[in-house]
Order: structure tokens, then C-alpha cells, then sequence
């Protein structure tokens, strides 16, 4: 009977020390299995005497009980501490912040644009668009550019048929703009435009301008000198300042190109702007007397003025990117540093 408390003891101790599954099955096999303990112990039985074989017997009998037990026990103990651990390690924070998605970035003449329509649009302007696919008429003809104007050339514009083209300028668009006959009109028009261009770092077939134009009474050459100074400050800075230089464009008479003076060195010459302190941005001009009249508008009545610039240059210009090809290509890590 010593022996059996002995075995009991040490088996309930080994299963406490068990910790984990397969060795609480050892310990299943050492007590109660075929070669185990208490079945060793049970066939000393024959050598007590026969009156107190049943009572020894009911006491092995309660001891596997007891030992059956803790075994349970101990096994489903373990067993909801590998559940418990589990569930710890799936646990989901739903209050964590979700993961970003990568959406890309907006490029570097998108910003350009809206900061242009923005200043615009603060000016009372419209944002208008117009067909990139254009008759010879509205994109030549119109803008009194004649049959053998050298815009007009074979390599400067892609032919679609006869008469029909891919616009080569945003200018267009103040015609179709005249012909709907809502005066006044102050309108910017962004847009892309086509020419039979070989790429390089200032080149590309593929490009954009920004149109822009307002008909109105008594519109004069310094209103068109005020609005684009004005435009230049807000979109160059405070200390940008504006030269008119004459130039010569069919549809504007008189014509000018406008530079905007160095906003990196303001003025004294550097690497930027060449060392001329000065950098072209657009070109501008009172609109034509007979442009106004092709589109029905009375030139004594109504005076205009209209301005065209290159987006690409500006957004060049502004944010420092010196080829144009970067542009186009649309690497995010390009793109990631506007
Ligand atoms: N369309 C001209 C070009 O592509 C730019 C331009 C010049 C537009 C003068 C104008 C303007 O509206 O008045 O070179």
C-alpha cells in the first residue's frame, strides 16, 4: 500500500511537471500502460493473502482513477492554453489605422495647371476646353494664318485628311469660344497639342498650352499688361517682375512676348536663365481686328486681348526639372518629389 502512494505521488507530480501533450502521454504509458507501474503492482497481487486481495485491488482500482483524472485534467488544461495562445496571436486591432494604398502622385503639370486656373479663376476667368482634333479652319484659317504661313508646313502638323488635323496650339479654342456669341468672354483654356516634333530634352509631338482670352468694351493693351503681371507675381512670386518685348503672331496685332525676370537669381543673370536674368514665358497680343470680325464680332465695338503659354515650360521652369522627357514618362519616383 506504500508502494502504491509512492506510485500515485510520483505519478501526480510527473503529470504537474508534464507541460506539455506528448509528455503527458508518457506519463500515461510509464503508470497505467501494459508495462507500466500500477500494472506491475497489480500482479503482486497473488502474494498477499487471499482476504485482502479485494480491498488491494479497489485501492489499485481507485489510484488509476485518481491518475485517469489528473490526466484529463492536465491534458485539457494544456490544451486550453494552446487555444488561448492562438487566439492571442489571430487577435485583430480593429482600431489600427488601415493600410495606405499607393494611388500614384499628381504630376508636376497637373499642379502647374490648377495653380494657373486657380490665379485665373480668382480673375473672374472660365475654364473652357476645345476638340484636339481640329478643322484647318479654326486651327489656321481663322487665326489668319494663311495657306503658306510656315506653321502651317507639312512636318510642323499632323495631317488626319485633307482638312482635318490634330491642333498644333490651344488658340483655336478662341475661336469656337467667339463663334457661341456670349460676350463677354474671359476664358483660359488648357489643352493638349500636337506637332510632328522630334522628342528631346525641350521637344515632344505631344505637349501642352494654355490658352486664354477676354473680348469685352473697351479692353485695352494695359489691362492685358496688368492681368499677366499680375499672373506672374502670384505664380513666380511677389518680386517677379514682367517685360513685354514686340513679337510678331498672325492673330494678335500688336503682338508681344512676355519674360518674366530670374525668380532664382532675380534678375542678375545665372545658370537658370541662361545669364539674360530674364525668362521667356508666353506669348500674347490684342486679339486681331479681323479675327474678331470672322467670328461675327463688330472690332469697333469690342476690343480683345489673348495669351498662349507652353505648360511643360512652365512647369519646367517652375519646379526645376531640366528635360523634358522626365515628363512624360511617368516614374513614381519622379513623380513623388512634387
Ligand atoms: N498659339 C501660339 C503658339 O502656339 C501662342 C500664342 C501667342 C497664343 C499669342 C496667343 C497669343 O493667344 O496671343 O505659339
Amino acid at each position: 500500500m506504500e508502494k502504491l502512494e509512492q506510485i500515485k505521488a510520483e505519478a501526480l507530480k510527473q503529470i504537474k511537471e508534464s507541460g506539455a501533450l506528448d509528455k503527458l502521454n508518457d506519463v500515461r504509458v510509464n503508470f497505467l500502460g501494459k508495462k507500466g507501474e500500477l500494472t506491475t503492482i497489480m500482479k503482486s497481487m497473488k502474494d498477499l493473502a487471499p482476504e485482502e486481495r479485494p480491498k488491494f485491488g479497489q485501492m489499485v482500482n481507485t489510484v488509476r482513477e485518481e491518475i485517469e483524472n489528473a490526466l484529463e485534467n492536465a491534458k485539457k488544461e494544456m490544451e486550453r492554453e494552446v487555444q488561448e495562445a492562438k487566439l492571442k496571436a489571430e487577435v485583430i486591432d480593429v482600431t489600427l489605422p488601415a493600410k495606405k494604398n499607393s494611388i500614384g502622385h499628381r504630376h508636376p503639370n497637373y499642379i502647374a495647371l490648377e495653380e494657373v486656373e486657380r490665379i485665373f479663376v480668382g480673375m473672374g476667368y472660365e475654364v473652357v476646353e476645345g476638340p484636339e482634333i481640329e478643322y484647318d479652319y479654326y486651327n489656321f484659317e481663322a487665326l489668319n494664318i494663311p495657306a503658306d504661313h510656315p506653321a502651317k508646313d507639312e512636318q510642323d502638323t499632323f495631317y488626319i485628311s485633307g482638312d482635318i488635323l490634330l491642333r498644333t496650339q490651344t488658340s483655336p479654342i478662341q475661336i469656337h469660344e467667339m463663334e457661341k456669341g456670349h460676350l463677354p468672354i474671359r476664358m483660359l483654356a488648357p489643352g493638349r497639342v500636337f506637332r510632328a516634333d522630334e522628342v528631346d530634352a525641350t521637344h515632344s509631338p505631344c505637349f501642352h498650352q494654355i490658352e486664354g482670352m477676354v473680348v469685352d468694351k473697351n479692353v485695352t493693351f494695359s489691362d492685358l499688361k496688368g492681368t499677366l503681371q499680375e499672373f506672374a507675381k502670384e505664380m513666380f512670386g511677389e518680386d517677379t517682375k514682367v517685360k513685354f518685348r514686340p513679337h510678331h503672331f498672325p492673330f494678335t496685332e500688336p503682338s508681344a512676348e512676355m519674360d518674366v525676370s530670374c525668380f532664382k537669381c532675380g534678375g542678375k543673370g545665372c545658370r537658370f536663365c541662361k545669364g539674360e536674368g530674364w525668362i521667356e514665358i508666353l506669348g500674347c497680343g490684342m486679339v486681331h481686328p479681323d479675327v474678331l470680325k470672322r467670328c461675327n464680332i463688330d472690332p469697333n465695338e469690342y476690343s480683345g486681348f489673348a495669351f498662349g503659354m507652353g505648360l511643360e515650360r512652365i512647369s519646367l521652369l517652375k519646379y526645376e526639372i531640366d528635360d523634358m522627357r522626365l515628363l512624360y514618362e511617368n516614374d513614381i519616383r519622379f513623380l513623388k518629389q512634387f
